[in-house]
């Protein structure tokens, strides 16, 4: 672990913070909450092969700017955010459009890279505004690979790393 630490800091912190917590448009790691699987598999995955979060622009197949602001109000309500409760019923069939990817119930899927818009865990920001703004500019945030960078050894060991800070014994309190 102290070697994962270490590693860490030199070659993931500047991205994902010292504390592993991450920043606007760069996950968490520390929580329970994965974009692309938590499992020791999958996060060995990520850093070898890295990540492409890749959300399209979505205005044009949602309808006009009130259609959009209504889609956004329902996607609020998905995790008892304040909305306009009008807004979101109007809101709810145009989710058809993101269902695809974000599943019919909102919880996301992890084979795409698509958040879970029900849960209170916002990478691009929290509101109607910063809602509206990821349907009409749709976004690309990437994860660089680095299994060029990094041997197989170190890539092993930093997953482990990675996977503690989200899964500590009961009882042994996390380090701030
Ligand atoms: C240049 C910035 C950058 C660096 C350096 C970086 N990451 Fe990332 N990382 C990201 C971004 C951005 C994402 C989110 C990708 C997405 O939106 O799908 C991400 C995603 C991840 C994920 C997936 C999180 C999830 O919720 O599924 C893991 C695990 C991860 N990074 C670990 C690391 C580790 C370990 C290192 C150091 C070896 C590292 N990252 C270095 C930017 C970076
Ligand atoms: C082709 C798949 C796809 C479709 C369709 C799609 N999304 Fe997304 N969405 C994603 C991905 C992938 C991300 C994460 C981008 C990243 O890694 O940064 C995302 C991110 C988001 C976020 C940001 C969540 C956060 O935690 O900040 C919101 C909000 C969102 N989508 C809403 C929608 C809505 C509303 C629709 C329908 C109008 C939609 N999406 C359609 C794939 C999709």
């Amino acid at each position: 672990m102290a070697i994962g630490e270490r590693l860490f800091m030199n070659n993931c912190a500047q991205c994902h913070g010292s504390d592993a917590r991450g920043s606007k448009g760069f996950p968490n790691l520390a929580d329970a909450d994965w974009l692309h699987g938590g499992g020791g598999d999958k996060i060995k995955e990520t850093i070898a092969k890295g990540r492409n979060g890749m959300m399209p622009p979505m205005a044009a197949a949602v309808g006009g700017s009130d259609d959009v602001k209504n889609v956004a109000h329902y996607v609020l309500s998905l995790s008892n955010s304040p909305h306009d409760s009008l807004r979101a019923q109007l809101g709810k069939g145009k989710y058809a459009a993101c269902a695809a990817c974000h599943g019919a119930d909102g919880k996301g899927n992890p084979a795409m890279g698509a958040p879970n818009l029900t849960d209170d865990v916002w990478l691009h920001g929290w509101g109607e505004q910063a809602i509206i703004n990821m349907i009409v500019a749709g976004k690309t945030n990437q994860m660089p690979a680095q299994d060029e960078k990094l041997t197989p050894a170190q890539i092993h060991v930093l997953s482990g790393y990675v996977w503690s800070l989200s899964n500590r014994p009961a009882g042994v309190a996390a380090k701030q």
